[in-house]
């Protein structure tokens, strides 16, 4: 399928996906401004008050009326994460979460109860979508505090939780099309039996009864076509062009309707980390937090990202306060960051000063290398034990429309505002692009 004889595809997605990594490669100057506008991603609210990641705020109101009648602030928490869990359409989370490199969805979760300074933990979790509530279980009904794998899914089995497939059609077929266009050398795809194969570029196609090359395509042809491309055009942007059209005839050949399959390219191209928190006040004083996620989609099976890890993706103290993550996983672990945001604000940080310093500790590790920094994200949603509350994140959002955000409810109402990011503009949506030669 050619560019110009498709209606579904899309020059059009190609040039514009390509236009916000440009977009974003030029916001990599050293010049770089970190945003500034505090105000409009933190506040300070009476108590009962919580927060969430986005992809919970649909479900926030059924967990503050809970914390209002007088229920436990991690039930509450664990009860608004289950939101996007049940959804098979968040596939970021629980049930339709995009699964691992094998086509399996591993979950993760922890979550920690300031009343009673207890912790529960479950990581690479599979057939159980509701892995926040098993951290919860974990942590009422065990004497550990982390499990993992099939003894996680077994100990689940055994309170009663349901055995079921979380892998949906819709992230069944966007994993295949990763599978399938992940490579050329290997066996995943049409193979070369299939009516529809077509020459790889850098064969030229011969023709079929003589085997002589075709003039059109001559060697010294695609020279000089190549050549022309060189010098007229970015080489890059015909190899991806080539490449977006072939995911775009693989997604059609999967049966990914059209209206979805920009979105599967999308996530094919750029593995997303999904991810939601809940972190929970109450009239009493008391916190809890949360944190859920089907994780990093295509990952290598058994790994565990930030997300069940107490410290990193979720950490709540009584005395101070509650923080959660969303976003690169590796990079959070590596600063402990919910740890360091609840260690800040015990020293004197204001949620936002927190974030933000934990933001930083992610850039110092990359010793500010914006070549590296522009591929990473990361959101942190914070409370503290008196009401104030901040988002922040690394960037912006992952694009137009896709801007990071913090939801908030408290006896005044419920809404969502816009993070502060430390770097203007979107993470680029491309992962490194190997140059062609
Ligand atoms: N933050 C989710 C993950 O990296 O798995």
């Amino acid at each position: 399928m050619s560019s110009s004889s498709s209606s579904s595809f899309n020059r059009r997605d190609f040039l514009t996906t390509a236009a916000l990594g440009a977009a974003a490669a030029s916001l990599t100057s050293p010049a770089l401004a970190a945003a500034t506008d505090e105000s409009a991603s933190s506040g300070m609210v009476a108590a009962p008050v919580m927060i969430c990641a986005g992809n919970s705020f649909a479900y926030l109101q059924r967990g503050f009326d809970a914390v209002v009648k007088g229920g436990d602030t991690l039930d509450a928490a664990v009860d608004v994460v289950r939101g996007p869990e049940d959804d098979p359409d968040d596939d970021s989370v629980g049930l339709g979460g995009l699964p691992n490199e094998e086509g399996v969805v591993e979950l993760d979760s922890c979550c920690m109860h300031g009343p009673t300074r207890r912790a529960g933990s479950v990581g690479a979790v599979r057939d159980i979508k509701n892995v926040a509530r098993l951290a919860q279980t974990v942590m009422l009904h065990s004497g550990h505090v982390m499990l993992v794998g099939e003894g996680a899914s077994r100990f689940g089995f055994a309170h009663g939780f349901p055995k079921e497939n979380l892998l949906t059609e819709h992230s069944r077929k966007v994993w295949l099309l990763w599978k399938e266009t992940h490579s050329d050398a290997d066996w995943w795809g049409p193979g070369i039996a299939d009516p529809q194969w077509k020459n790889p570029p850098q064969f030229p196609a011969v023709d079929s009864k003589t085997g002589k090359p075709i003039a059109a395509v001559s060697a010294a042809n695609l020279e000089n076509n190549l050549k022309n491309n060189l010098e007229n055009s970015d080489p890059r942007a015909e190899y991806w062009q080539r490449k977006l059209e072939r995911m775009h005839e693989v997604a059609a050949g999967l049966g990914i309707e059209p209206e979805f399959r920009a979105a599967a390219i999308q996530r094919v191209l750029r593995p997303p980390t999904g991810t939601t928190h809940c972190s929970v006040l109450n009239a009493k004083g008391e916190m809890s937090g949360v944190t859920t996620t089907s994780g990093l989609a295509w990952k290598l099976a058994g790994r565990c990202g930030d997300s069940p890890i107490i410290g990193a993706g979720e950490y709540t103290d009584q005395d101070v306060g509650s923080a959660g993550a969303t976003g690169a996983g590796e990079e959070n672990i590596k600063v402990a960051g919910a740890h360091t945001i609840v260690e800040n604000m015990r020293h004197g940080m204001t949620p936002h000063e927190a974030g933000m310093d934990a933001l930083k500790r992610i850039v110092r590790n990359f010793n500010g290398d914006m070549n590296k920094l522009r591929f990473l994200d990361m959101t942190y949603y914070i409370l503290r034990k008196d009401g104030a509350w901040a988002g922040v994140s690394l960037w912006e959002g992952y694009g137009p429309g896709q801007e990071h955000s913090i939801g908030v409810i408290h006896q005044g109402g419920k809404r969502k505002y816009a993070t502060t990011a430390l770097f203007k503009g979107y993470s680029t949506g491309w992962p490194p692009i190997p140059e062609v030669k």
